[in-house]
């Protein structure tokens, strides 16, 4: 079975094809991340006005790179939500028109789900990866989420907690500014904090009582109140409250998916979104993970970040029964 996936939620235009669920015949994408830079933050109608322009190359490009013609394709899934409401629908009125004129289903599917996908998928050139078997504990932490889920199959993500107010991936770009870091924060902020050595300096972690919840402002602004009260001294140092804020939020992330991997007594953890790119995460989570006996998988970095072979992925699984 081979699916066409389509994601414009948010500045990607992505089109992929993937085949029996698993396999990543093509995964194109294109983002217009540039043009926003200077804004700080995505503005929603630059990235809708591109996607108009992109969609169409960007379809044909994924059918040829994985050599299929429209024809064998059995089905479009795209992603309906959450997103910017242009953007989305962009891609959806696309595949929707699509499917139509070649007469085959179209899936909607949900981004945050698709992102915790990614990781049982392969690379044409990873036949030999183990992928994650279910149930699994899923956290989430992109730009605009942070959650974690019990997974027990593809159609039901029960949702165990989520941010209550920034997202873990909000957070970073939001230091990032305070900081003058450039735009996309999270990567900025991973880089220079691997500069910066061991540091006494602690921002606070969030938790609250019996919940699986997460809040990430008062870290934000207690590093907004270090900034203006030591900017002057001449031991202050931006690497060192990059590393300082990025271990508040790491920390907080490990010990909540491994306190939830526990207490279900489940022994996978899948993450997924675009801040399960950065270095230190994924470094902590693996040893943390290894001394319990819990195993962690993160995507390879072209599926952690926006891209439609997650949504092509997810979509095969919804078009079947139940696994
Ligand atoms: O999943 P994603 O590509 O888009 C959304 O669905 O939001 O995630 C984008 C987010 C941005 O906030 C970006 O700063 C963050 O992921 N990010 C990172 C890293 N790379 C991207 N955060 C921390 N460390 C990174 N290396
Ligand atoms: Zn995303």
């Amino acid at each position: 079975m081979k699916i066409l996936g389509i994601e414009t939620s948010c500045d990607e235009t992505s089109a992929s094809v993937v085949s029996n669920g698993v396999v990543v015949l093509s995964n194109q994408t294109l983002t217009s991340l540039k043009e926003h830079a200077r804004y700080g933050g995505i503005i929603p109608e630059i990235a809708s006005r591109r996607q108009i322009e992109l969609i169409y190359p960007i379809v044909e490009e994924a059918l040829a790179k994985a050599n299929v013609t429209l024809n064998e394709i059995n089905a479009i899934a795209v992603t309906t939500s959450p997103g910017l409401l242009g953007s989305l629908l962009v891609g959806i009125s696309f595949a929707k028109s699509l499917a139509r004129s070649i007469n085959k289903p179209l899936i909607p599917v949900n981004h945050v789900h698709a992102h915790l996908y990614a990781n049982f998928l392969r690379m044409p050139d990873e036949k030999d990866k183990i992928l994650p078997k279910l149930p699994a504990i899923g956290l989430v932490v992109s730009g605009g989420h942070t959650s974690l889920y019990l997974i027990r199959n593809f159609k039901k993500f029960n949702l165990l907690g989520s941010t209550r107010d920034d997202a873990a991936g909000e957070a970073f770009d939001k230091v990032a500014r305070i900081l003058n870091l450039p735009y996309p924060g999270g990567p900025s902020i991973d880089r220079l904090a691997a500069t910066a050595g061991e540091t006494q300096l602690t921002f606070p972690r969030a938790s609250f009582k019996d919940s699986f919840d997460f809040s990430f402002s008062g870290v934000k602004t207690s590093v907004l109140y270090h900034v203006q009260k030591y900017s002057k001294d001449k031991n202050f140092s931006i690497p060192e409250i990059a590393r300082a804020f990025q271990q508040s939020v790491v920390d907080v992330l490990v010990e909540r998916s491994i306190n939830a991997c526990q207490h279900y007594r489940i022994n996978t953890l899948v993450v997924g979104g675009g801040v399960a790119a950065n270095s230190m995460l994924r470094q902590r989570l693996f040893n943390r993970a290894a001394s319990l006996g819990i195993y962690v998988f993160v995507p390879s970095m072209p599926l952690c970040l926006d891209n439609a072979a997650m949504i092509a992925g997810i979509g095969s699984v919804l078009t079947q029964r139940q696994r």
